[in-house]
């Protein structure tokens, strides 16, 4: 499996990006912070991918059981100190392989995944799928926030996620779940300028982030 960057290196500022990662943006992703308010999470609720997990807290905050799965040791670190001064009792971190994860069979209410699946390399989208899969109760939501294709350059040999076509990410999807809606979406990132590519050209939001094509996926484990 060729995983797309070190993760632990962008996390500790020392790899790609040479500062924080343009999606640590200091609060959850907008769309999701939207999902958030219109009370679209049930417990408990397993953060697929968490990185440093402001999606994780703000659901914790509101009471929510959560559990973020990461890859890094960094992140789930930090994930783990903002809970504590936060007095969120209720979200813990685990490091782990998301791919492989095992040992909370049927247990969450609700999946989350913030830009996780493009991280993941092509080939272990499928052991991703049904890890959650198994890991979700009867009836789980499972939201996942992706980018869609246009949102990177691809005559490039540098590290750009693995961006998804609609047709694409249902295929992949459907295979465990069923899907609800797919639609065009916006990823809010501090992206930095790509050494030898042309500028990205996105509308920035009220932050001064960059909106990216995405797409929210809506599905549900069959009762
Ligand atoms: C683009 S970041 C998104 C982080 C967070 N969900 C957010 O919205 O800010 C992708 C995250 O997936 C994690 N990741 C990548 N591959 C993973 C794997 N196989 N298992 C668990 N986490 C993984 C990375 O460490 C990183 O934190």
């Amino acid at each position: 499996m060729s995983e797309l960057m070190d993760w632990d290196q962008v996390y500790r500022e020392q790899g790609f990006f040479e500062g924080p990662p343009p999606w640590n943006i200091g609060e959850p992703q907008p769309e999701i912070a939207e999902l958030i308010r219109a009370g679209k999470f049930r417990s408990d609720v397993l953060d697929a991918g968490c990185g440093v997990a402001e999606a994780s807290l703000a659901l914790a905050a509101q009471g929510h059981t959560v559990v973020g799965v990461d890859l890094t040791p960094t992140a789930v670190a930090a994930a783990t100190k903002a809970a504590q001064e936060r007095g969120l009792s209720n979200a813990t971190f685990v490091q782990d392989d998301i791919t492989s994860f095992t040992g909370y069979d049927g247990r969450f209410n609700t999946i989350l995944d913030s830009t996780l699946f493009h991280s993941l390399p092509v080939e272990s989208r499928d052991a991703y799928l049904r890890a959650v899969h198994r890991a979700a109760a009867p009836g789980a939501s499972f939201f996942v926030l992706v980018f869609a294709t246009g949102a990177f350059p691809t005559d490039t040999d540098l590290p750009v996620p693995n961006v998804v076509t609609e047709d694409e990410l249902r295929q992949a999807v459907s295979k465990y779940w069923d899907i609800d809606e797919i639609r065009p979406a916006f990823i809010h990132a501090n992206m930095p300028q790509i050494p030898d590519a042309p500028p990205l050209q996105f509308d920035a939001d009220e932050k001064g982030r960059q909106k990216m094509p995405a797409f929210l996926l809506t599905a549900h484990k069959a009762g």
